[in-house]
């Protein structure tokens, strides 16, 4: 199976190379809130710099769920945050009844105009699911667990295990905490860069190791115009993800790499599953 990297498509920016492209010269750092506001950074801007990178990306992706998964016939899936619905369409494409939840208005429109008949999109924020033991399955792909604060991500895995039916599974996918720290430079901060004509997003990325939380100072130069954003990100290890999965109520919980391998201190993507129990 193709690898998945979540550096794909993304290069390290290097200001020292030579003639410094004028729209490098970075403007002072801006603190990142802790709380970040999702419409802020999950919009036009977005998909205008990662649309055709994650769409590259996401037929493999969807083998990979799929495989994992090991859905019975019939079986129903949500997939939260679903943003754009480029896997919960993908999804219902292969036959099985799927609803997407997301908060971003903009881009649960893109997935119900691209869906095919039966998918239901539903707008909503991760810590607070609207579902009682409806899915067989729910995803929660592409780096879209950690936003909040402990306890908003313990009650995000919380509304994922009520969602699910008892020993319906969970799919978590992330950026291995060992590979994020690995690519940070000694300096203490990555900056990786897209380019798509002349625009540029620069993200200059710190790690928090007492914390475990990346931070993530975003700039965007689009149409000659310059704005920034920021977010943070916990990172957990695997070993802090089971625990907090066992805290929410999920058993049988495996690790996996971006193939569906064992996943390893080289692993670029950490994919966590795990069954729901009955009772906690
Ligand atoms: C990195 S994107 C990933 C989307 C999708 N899983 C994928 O693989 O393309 C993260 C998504 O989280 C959504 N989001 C951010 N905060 C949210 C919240 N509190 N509740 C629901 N969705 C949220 C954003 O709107 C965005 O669509």
């Amino acid at each position: 199976m193709q690898s998945i990297g979540d550096f794909r498509g993304w290069r390290q920016a290097r200001p020292d190379a030579g003639k410094v492209h004028p729209k490098l010269r970075l403007p002072a750092p801006v603190p990142v809130r802790e709380e970040f506001v999702p419409s802020e950074l999950f919009d036009e801007d977005y998909l205008w710099f990662m649309e055709d990178a994650l769409d590259e990306r996401s037929d493999a992706e969807v083998e990979l769920i799929l495989r994992l998964l090991e859905l019975a016939p019939g079986a129903e899936v949500l997939d939260a945050p679903c943003g754009h619905g480029r896997i919960a369409n993908r999804v219902a494409g292969r036959g099985w009844r799927v609803a997407g939840l997301d908060s971003s208005r903009l881009f649960l429109g893109i997935a119900r105009e691209r869906a095919p008949e039966g998918v239901e999109y539903v707008e909503g924020d991760l810590r607070d699911m609207p579902f009682e033991g409806r899915f067989d399955a729910a995803i929660n792909w592409y780096s879209s667990f950690g936003y909040f604060d402990d306890q908003g991500n313990q009650r995000v895995l919380e509304g994922f295990r009520r969602a699910l039916k008892p020993g319906g599974k969970l799919l978590i996918e992330q950026a291995s905490r060992e590979m994020l720290v690995a690519n940070i430079p000694p300096s203490g901060r990555a900056v990786w860069m897209v380019e798509r004509g002349d625009d540029l997003q620069i993200d200059q990325v710190t790690f928090d190791p007492v914390a475990g939380r990346s931070h993530t100072q975003r700039i965007i130069v689009r149409d000659g115009r310059v704005r920034r954003t920021g977010f943070s990100l916990a990172q957990p290890t695997a070993a802090q993800l089971i625990a907090m999965l066992r805290d929410a109520g999920f058993e049988d919980v495996r690790a996996f790499d971006e193939t569906g391998g064992q996943f390893t201190t080289k692993s670029r993507r950490l994919v966590m599953l795990a069954s729901s129990l009955a009772e906690v």
